[in-house]
């Protein structure tokens, strides 16, 4: 599984992508506010630090102001994937951007007919949101399991990126539902590889040391 940040924070990508953990990163409006930085310098330090995929997000809700901003963001970067929202506007922008070559990402998809229409219109990526369907009482991991399958079932190539994660458990059932990709919150990644049995392992471990004579230490 790859796994992408969902930051618009370069601290945050710096720190995780020193442990070879960061295939890609996604933004969205919401995480470059936050940032309170010039979107297209934020955009191009980003792809400055990750190699892989690098989504940002248009802004425009019509295609042809999707389509503007699409071309000039795609020459900030050589990789550099273009974020649309799941509207008919949005995906003819993608089936367009995908003609020219342009990576797509295709988000704000809640349910599988909106994933296999994404696929169709030839996004490299669509991004099924679970946190926000939990948020309203619908199993969100259900529609990773049902997209996973759609696609396979026709040999679309569309990646799904497992989108607004919220907890390890969204991580490891997404991995196990077969999705190709978890974009995970700088602020949550970090949890994944913690737990609380590791660091007590480790306290009585070092205990157990210092009760070892100095002279056997030495020659350890
Ligand atoms: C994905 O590309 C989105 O940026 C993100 O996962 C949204 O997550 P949220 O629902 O926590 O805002």
């Amino acid at each position: 599984m790859k796994f992408f940040l969902d930051t618009g924070n370069i601290d945050e990508i710096k720190r995780i992508s020193r442990l070879g953990l960061v295939d890609g990163v996604t933004t969205n409006p919401s995480l470059i506010a936050k940032e309170g930085r010039d979107f297209k310098e934020v955009i191009q330090g980003i792809c400055s630090i990750v190699s892989g995929p690098v989504s940002a997000e248009v802004i425009g809700t019509k295609a042809e102001d999707m389509l503007k901003e699409a071309y000039e963001i795609a020459e900030w970067a050589p990789n550099v994937v273009i974020k649309v929202p799941m509207t008919e506007d949005g995906l003819y922008a993608c089936h367009e951007l995908t003609k020219k070559g342009i990576k797509t990402n295709v988000t704000l998809i809640f349910s599988a007919a909106q994933g296999l229409m994404a696929a169709k219109a030839g996004a490299t990526y669509v991004s099924p949101f679970v946190g926000r369907l939990d948020d309203i009482g619908v199993e969100g991991m259900k529609l990773i399991r049902e997209l996973k399958q759609i696609l396979e079932n026709y040999g679309m190539t569309s990646e799904i990126i497992a989108a607004s994660i919220r907890n390890i458990k969204h991580v490891e059932d997404a991995a196990i539902a077969g999705a190709h990709i978890a974009t995970i919150p700088g602020s949550l990644l970090p949890s994944l590889w913690k737990h609380p049995l590791t660091d007590s392992g480790i306290e009585r471990f070092l205990a157990d040391w210092e009760k070892v004579p100095q002279a056997a230490k030495s020659q350890a």
